[in-house]
């Protein structure tokens, strides 16, 4: 029988393939998903065969990742706990989705992950494959700890030796990372102690601290298409790369830096710093447009329901009725989000330089001070009485009551 072992080539996930071999007998399949990590890949197909698998995968979904996973979320506004941007929340059902396709073309009967039992990945990766797959099991070593005993990196070092696979790993330790086109995360070593500062020094992958930017600031113009990413600076691109180039400059200004201490949906709160420099501008901007082109009801709604649907990304329920639906709506606010918005990148801060829109309901006459003939500020009085009738009731009534 085969398993599909989601892979990325580190020492975790090498050592689960003897020991995958060992413990139930499986023909081992790795799978190396791609959304945009950038990390090399060369090399790791020689690896992964060292180790004992009978073949690799690798498998670029980052247009996938960008277009299906990230836009919905940039379109709503989902952000969990009003600060992380789901960078690796989003990735995972898009993964667990290829997982899936490949363990169907192969044959397999099981996918294995490496996610601890502590987080929210396994969560995550777990409820994407049981809704795509519900006859697939699902093998989590980390969970298995009358079956994996190893402790350390230092173990699994000697294990892999032990079973002939002598890899260049260092037995150091670093922070517990996640890296996707969208986002890094970092976790652990002294973030776990939230009375720390952050050692950005060591830390920032993506880019520099608003400190270390540029003194000078740096203007950007984006367009937008009903809610998605056309162009940067006049030059038209596919989201990938405009999340690319917004990467490039958001990191370089110091844009995007979060340090926050998250509740996990198995109960404990975690520390972690995040580095979203493109996704953070991305949001801002498209926020930006929306403010112009979408009627107050509408945008009040879906603000509730941008945080509900953060919730439900973060839980790992992206394959279910309740995220399609919101989903669904989220999409159907977007048919008028077009236009360009022009900003200035600096320390840091997005600041706003312009927005313009065909679409846009801001309508001057009305919103300046000099009268025009849609706007009649006598109407002003009736309204007021009526809107505030209520609250007018219910003074006279306390009056009432409390002259007795
Ligand atoms: N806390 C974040 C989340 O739950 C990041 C998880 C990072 N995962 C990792 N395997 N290092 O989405
Ligand atoms: C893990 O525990 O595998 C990473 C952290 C998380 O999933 O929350």
């Amino acid at each position: 029988e085969k398993v599909v072992l989601a892979y990325s080539g580190g020492l975790d996930t090498t050592t689960l393939i003897p020991w995958l071999k060992e413990t139930f007998d499986y023909e081992v399949i790795c799978c190396c998903i791609d959304c945009g990590q950038g990390e090399e890949l060369d090399g790791l197909d020689e690896r992964a065969k060292l180790a004992g698998a009978s073949k690799l995968y690798i498998e670029d979904i980052t247009d996938d990742f960008c277009d299906n996973y990230i836009m919905p979320c940039v379109q709503a506004n989902a952000v969990y706990e009003n600060a992380y941007l789901l960078g690796t929340s989003m990735a995972r059902p898009a993964i667990s989705k290829r997982l899936v396709e490949v363990a169907r073309k192969e044959g397999a009967t099981a996918i294995c992950h490496g996610a601890t039992g502590k987080g929210n990945d396994q969560i995550r990766f777990e409820l994407s494959i049981m809704a795509l797959a519900p006859d697939l099991k699902i093998i989590a070593p980390w969970r298995m700890t009358d079956l994996w005993t190893l402790q350390s990196r230092d173990d699994e070092i000697a294990y892999c030796k032990a079973h002939g696979i002598d890899l260049p790993f260092d037995a150091s330790h670093s922070y517990s990372r996640d890296r996707n086109l969208w986002h890094i995360s970092h976790e652990g070593l002294e973030l776990e102690d939230p009375s720390c500062e952050p050692n950005y020094a060591d830390l920032l992958v993506l880019g520099n601290t608003p400190e270390n930017a540029p003194d000078e600031d740096e203007y950007v113009t984006m367009t937008f298409e009903e809610g998605v990413p056309k162009t940067i600076n006049g030059e038209a691109m596919k989201v990938s790369d405009i999340i690319r180039k917004l990467n490039e400059l958001g990191g370089k200004h110091g844009i995007g830096i979060v340090d926050i201490v998250e509740n996990r949906v198995v109960g404990m709160k975690s520390r972690g710093v995040y580095e979203t420099p493109g996704g953070t501008i991305l949001m801002e901007a498209h926020k930006q447009l929306e403010e112009l082109v979408i009627d107050r009801a509408t945008m009040e709604v879906k603000k509730d329901l941008g945080n509900k649907l953060a919730q439900v990304v973060y839980e790992g329920k992206w394959f279910t009725p309740l995220c399609e639906a919101l989903r669904a709506f989220v999409k159907s606010t977007q048919k008028y989000v077009t236009g360009e918005v022009k900003f200035r990148l600096y320390k840091g801060n997005i600041i706003k330089a312009g927005t313009t829109s065909p679409y846009s309901l801001y309508n001057e006459s009305l919103a300046s001070f000099t009268t025009g003939d849609m706007y009649d500020h006598h109407d002003a009085s009736g309204f007021i009485t009526l809107f505030g009738l209520p609250l007018k009731v219910r003074a006279m009534k306390n009056l009432e009551v409390n002259n007795k």
